[in-house]
């Protein structure tokens, strides 16, 4: 009898007391663990729906209707946004956030060793519809779960003309309510107000949200922190391949309007995305690659905060 995809991907991949695959939320999840952390990684979009550190809860915010193979991304963890980041910049017909956040990527490697654990997803983008995306890259997603999170999105030009690229590890970061955090590190750092793009205001000491935020922060390469007193916890957001940091909460009207954050949804999560956006754009030549990584990790709440 024909193996379902799931004992295929047991039997090719799983790694003993490390990584194995299952279904959740109606599509193919793997499973990872190492010394008490833990994650879920769904195969559509290359998007990571959980990471629990070890002695701790979970960071990342999933919509509680959230269902894979529906043809639209999930609402939460960190989806994929490649090869434009929001709305195509010349054509408003096509996806936002570029097409590879609902699709489904091959896993081609996974390794557990004894400092962590490791899978390895691709997306082929050279069978892309040339009307859709007129170029050809390679793209793949690494996801390493050691004491922090490490998710890389690495792209290679494989094609003949130049690539120029916007993308975004869209993180939806758990917390107890939003309207509580403190968020720090782009602290001086100039940014586009999606809400009123007219503006170029510059962040002055650390966000706090109390109403709809969509800023795409400029020059920013920095760790941000987020410090959530209900969850008695901080959040740290490292990453390396980024100028630009996106902070977005829908709040109340826009959050209604999305019909996929279930009840009160937006209370509990705020996006902090390690991007290239804005006039953070990448322009990669035949055969140039470009990597963005984001280390997650998680700490104490500290007194001042
Ligand atoms: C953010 C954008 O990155 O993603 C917002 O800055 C957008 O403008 C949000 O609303 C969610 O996008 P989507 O396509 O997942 O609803």
């Amino acid at each position: 009898m024909a193996m379902t995809p799931v004992e295929a991907l047991n039997a090719g991949f799983a790694q003993s007391g490390a990584i194995r695959f299952e279904t959740r939320f109606d599509g193919p999840v793997a499973c990872l663990s190492h010394r008490g952390s833990t994650a879920i990684v769904a195969l559509q979009g290359a998007q990571v729906l959980s990471y629990v550190p070890a002695g701790g809860t979970e960071l990342l915010w999933l919509s509680p209707v959230a269902r894979l193979g529906t043809g639209k991304a999930v609402r939460g963890g960190i989806p994929v946004c490649w090869p434009w980041f929001g709305p195509h910049p010349e054509d408003g017909s096509k996806p936002a956030h570029g097409f590879v956040r609902a699709a489904l990527w091959h896993l081609t490697a996974t390794s557990a060793e004894h400092d962590g654990v490791r899978m390895v997803l691709d997306f082929d983008a050279t069978a892309i519809d040339p009307a859709l995306w007129p170029h050809q890259a390679g793209v793949t997603l690494s996801v390493e779960l050691r004491d922090k999170l490490k998710v890389t999105l690495e792209t290679v030009n494989t094609g003949s003309t130049e690539i120029a690229l916007t993308q975004a590890l869209h993180t939806y970061l758990a917390v107890g309510e939003v309207c509580d955090v403190v968020i720090s590190g782009l602290d001086g750092r100039r940014y586009i107000d999606q809400l009123d793009p007219s503006a170029a205001p510059v962040q002055s000491g650390p966000i706090r949200i109390a109403a709809e935020v969509d800023r795409i922060y400029q020059g920013s390469s920095d760790t941000v922190t987020v410090a959530d007193p209900s969850l008695k916890r901080t959040i740290q957001i490292a990453k390396a391949g980024s100028a630009s940091t996106v902070v977005w909460n829908p709040w109340t009207v826009k959050g209604a309007r999305l019909g996929d954050l279930g009840a009160d949804g937006y209370r509990h999560f705020v996006c902090i995305e390690t991007a290239n956006a804005g006039a953070d754009i990448k322009t990669l030549r035949p055969g140039a690659r470009h990597s963005l990584m984001q280390e997650l990790s998680t700490g104490p709440l500290l007194k001042s905060a």
